[in-house]
């Protein structure tokens, strides 16, 4: 059973495959209309459940689209609307889904409910985001680095602000992948031990952002405050000097890039300069979304590394 909940599931050479897969199949559909079927259908006769305990808009459209055109359908639960919003407990949900569809990918808070659905279905489990991570996102901006044409062995990154599940995962993909990631994160929000331990010393956390930023290929940040966290002044101020700007961008290589996995509040984390600058992928970065759910899945079902 391939369980999809951190990047190091599938290992370095599933993500590779996982990538080299997506750009293949995003290419092969150029021109398409977003509703016609790839030509292979690989998972036609499947059916992805979707369980969202939080707020989506990418997550949930890229994979609905994704499983319709490998020629599966998908069903879409809002855990408030379910019985597990009063109460019945994962592993019961686990085992009943998994009497009902193909795969399950679950949105949630505390990461150990993914586990929990892992340890109990019958069928792949996806993380479709907890607290701690968020996987797919970073498969999609790995694929939106890749399509510029850069290589990852030894690619600079820079994260600026929250220590977050965002992070948590490019400093896992940075260990599988063999990138560098300086993480500019103020005093009390740094990526926490267990996030830097899975990075396989990639990772630098440093005190200013200016230090990330120097030299590097792409300038990566999200939102100060994440579903679940309460708004918080305290954190707003703290995260003040990490903000993305225009001059802190001219300290990047002139070439580099600027991502946000979105949703982005302009003026705080990103000024729109910044964002809706040439500079920024985030159009790219979000369509990709979609080409890297259909390779995340076809990797689930063995289909491919
Ligand atoms: N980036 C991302 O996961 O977006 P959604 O919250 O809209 O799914
Ligand atoms: N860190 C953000 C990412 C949203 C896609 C959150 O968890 O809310």
């Amino acid at each position: 059973m391939r369980h999809f909940l951190d990047l190091s599931d599938a290992g370095g050479d599933g993500l590779a495959a996982i990538l080299a897969d997506a750009l293949d199949r995003k290419a092969a559909r150029a021109g398409w209309t977003k509703g016609r079927v790839d030509a292979d259908a690989p998972l036609a006769g499947h059916v992805l459940g979707m369980v969202f305990e939080k707020n989506s808009t990418r997550t949930r459209v890229s994979f609905d689209m994704a499983v319709r055109q490998l020629g599966g359908q998908s069903i879409v639960m809002d855990a408030g609307q379910m019985q597990l919003g009063r109460g019945e407990t994962v592993a019961d949900t686990a085992r009943v889904l998994s009497g009902y569809v193909d795969a399950i990918m679950i949105r949630t808070d505390d990461h150990a409910k993914v586990e929990e659905m892992a340890a109990h279905a019958s069928v792949p489990v996806i993380n479709g985001l907890t607290d701690a991570s968020h996987p797919c996102q970073i498969v999609a901006d790995l694929l939106t680095i890749l399509e510029q044409g850069k290589t990852l062995p030894g690619l600079k990154v820079a994260w600026l602000g929250d220590g977050n599940n965002v992070l948590a995962s490019i400093i896992e993909a940075a260990g599988l992948l063999h990138f560098d990631v300086l993480a500019a994160c103020p005093q009390g929000y740094q990526p926490p031990d267990a996030a830097l331990a899975r990075g396989k010393g990639r990772t630098r956390v440093v005190g200013t952002a200016r230090e990330a930023v120097e030299g590097a290929d792409i300038v990566a940040t999200d939102t100060w405050i994440s579903m679940g966290q309460a708004h918080a002044e305290t954190k707003l101020a703290a995260m003040l000097p990490f903000q993305v700007d225009a001059a802190l961008m001219t300290t990047a290589k002139p070439d580099a890039h600027f991502l946000h996995c979105l949703p982005a509040h302009r003026g705080e984390e990103v000024t729109a300069e910044v964002i809706d600058g040439p500079q920024s992928l985030i159009w790219a970065e979000a369509e990709n979304r979609l080409h890297a759910q259909k390779s995340i899945l076809r990797w689930c079902f063995g289909q491919i590394g």
